[in-house]
Order: structure tokens, then sequence, then C-alpha cells
């Protein structure tokens, strides 16, 4: 079985004035230590797949299992358990709490759990460290660079060292080197075993995937492989 099982999913959006088929019978394997990236035009359906991936909007049918876990088979309250132990999100428009630092903004996914202050300040570091802002720890977002913030960002989506991180657009607001900046971290990340599910219209991005999925209409058209092999340090 792969860490990540996806079949037949299905989201459609009903209201009194219309019907739209966002996603219309998505299947995808994705196996550990993968960087996939989803590719479309703008309405083909990728926030709708990361968010339904990432358990904050439910289907209208198919399944989705990772690690063996059905995710819509789960109450609302293992759902939310689930999200915590298992994902981070980045999302493009970095989503910092603009009167937090730096520290604080990252912290925040370590509100909820049962670890000393001391505990919460050194792991925030780590990650902060990780991503080339420990000089930084202080400022808050607006002090910062859209590099350094998208950076905060990937820093608080991965301070509860989660086995999966979900990206939607994560470059889409930033300029082509600082993009790149934010790719090479991604790489170094996923190099580390992290698998990674990301979204961009922006084909530039491709050359980082191992592998590439291109949705239009809610259809999968293609699926294939980069060429780009796997780290041998992920599974
Ligand atoms: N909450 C909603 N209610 C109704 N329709 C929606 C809703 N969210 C998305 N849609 C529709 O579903 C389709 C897919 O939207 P989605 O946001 O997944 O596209 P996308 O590929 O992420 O586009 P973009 O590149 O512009 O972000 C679109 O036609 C959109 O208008
Ligand atoms: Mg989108």
């Amino acid at each position: 079985m792969s860490f990540i099982e996806i079949s037949n999913l299905t989201k459609i959006y009903e209201s009194d004035a219309d019907r739209v088929e966002a996603l219309r019978g998505v299947d995808i394997q994705v196996e550990e230590g993968t960087f996939l990236g989803v590719m479309g035009q703008s309405g083909s359906g990728k926030s709708t797949f990361l968010s339904i991936l990432g358990g904050l909007a439910h289907p209208s049918a198919g399944r989705i299992i990772v690690d063996g876990i059905d995710l819509y088979a789960l109450s609302g309250e293992k759902l939310a358990d689930f999200r915590r132990e298992y994902l981070g999100f980045v999302f493009q428009a970095f989503n910092l709490i603009p009167y937090l630092t730096a520290m604080e903004n990252v912290m925040l996914p370590l509100a909820v759990k049962k670890m000393s202050a001391t505990q919460k300040r050194s792991q925030a570091l780590d990650v902060l460290e990780r991503v080339g802002l420990a000089g930084r720890a202080s400022h808050l977002p607006s002090q910062l660079s859209g590099g350094e913030q998208e950076r905060v960002a990937v820093a608080r989506a991965l301070v509860n060292r989660p086995p999966l991180l979900l990206a939607d657009e994560p470059t889409g607001s930033l300029d082509t080197a600082t993009s790149e900046e934010i790719m090479d971290l991604l790489t170094s990340l996923n190099k580390e075993g992290q698998t990674i599910v990301m979204v961009t219209h922006d084909q530039e991005n491709c050359r980082y995937f191992h592998r590439r999925v291109l949705l239009r209409d809610g259809l999968v058209v293609s699926d294939e492989s980069t060429g780009l092999a796997k780290s041998s340090s992920a599974a």
C-alpha cells in the first residue's frame, strides 16, 4: 500500500444558482518521500484537491487513505487529530499573524501540545534555524522580506514534524530568485525524507519535482515521473 492512496476523489460545489464539478474522479497513489507537483490552469481543481487531501473539506465521493488511515471515515475530532499529527500546510499568502513575531508565529501549532514553554521555544528556534532565520526570530512579519515571510510559513508548517507537507502556491507571490530559494528549501527538506505535495501553476517549478500530475477540469490528464531521482534517505 502506498503512503497516500486517493481513489475516485470527487467534489461538487452546489448552490441554488449553480453546480461546479471541481474534481471528477481523481485517482493518485503517492509513495513516501515523493516531491509531487500538482499543476493545472486556474480553476482546474488544484486547491480543492489539496484541501481535501489535508482534511479541510469533505469530498462528495471517493476516498483518501494516508498511512493506512481512511481520512473521511474519521469523526471530526479524530480528523482534527490527524491534521495535527500528520500535516503541515503552507499557503501562498503566508497567513502569518502580523502582530506576532516570527518565533511566535512558528510556535502557534504547538499551542495545543503538552510541552513546556521552554521546549516550545527551543523547537521553534530549531525550525527557524533550519530555514535560515534564527537571527530574525524576534522580527514581526512586516519587518521581513517576502521570501523570509514564506520561510517563516514553511517553518511553522514543520514545527510539529509532520510526515506530510502540503503547499498551495508557496511561490505564487514571490519574484524568481526568492521562488528558487523556497524551492531549494523544500527540496532539501524532501531529501531528508519529507513527503511534499505542492500545488503550482508555474512551469518553472517542475524541475524540482519527482513527479507531476496535471489536472484539467477536475480530471487527471497526465501523471508522469520527471526523471528526477528520489534521494536514498527518503523511504
Ligand atoms: N467554495 C466554493 N464554492 C463554489 N465553487 C467553488 C468553491 N471553491 C472552488 N470552486 C470552484 O471549483 C473549481 C476549482 O477551484 P479550485 O480553487 O480548486 O481551482 P484551482 O486549480 O486551485 O485554481 P487557481 O489556480 O485559480 O487557484 C473552480 O471552478 C472554482 O470556481
Ligand atoms: Mg488554487
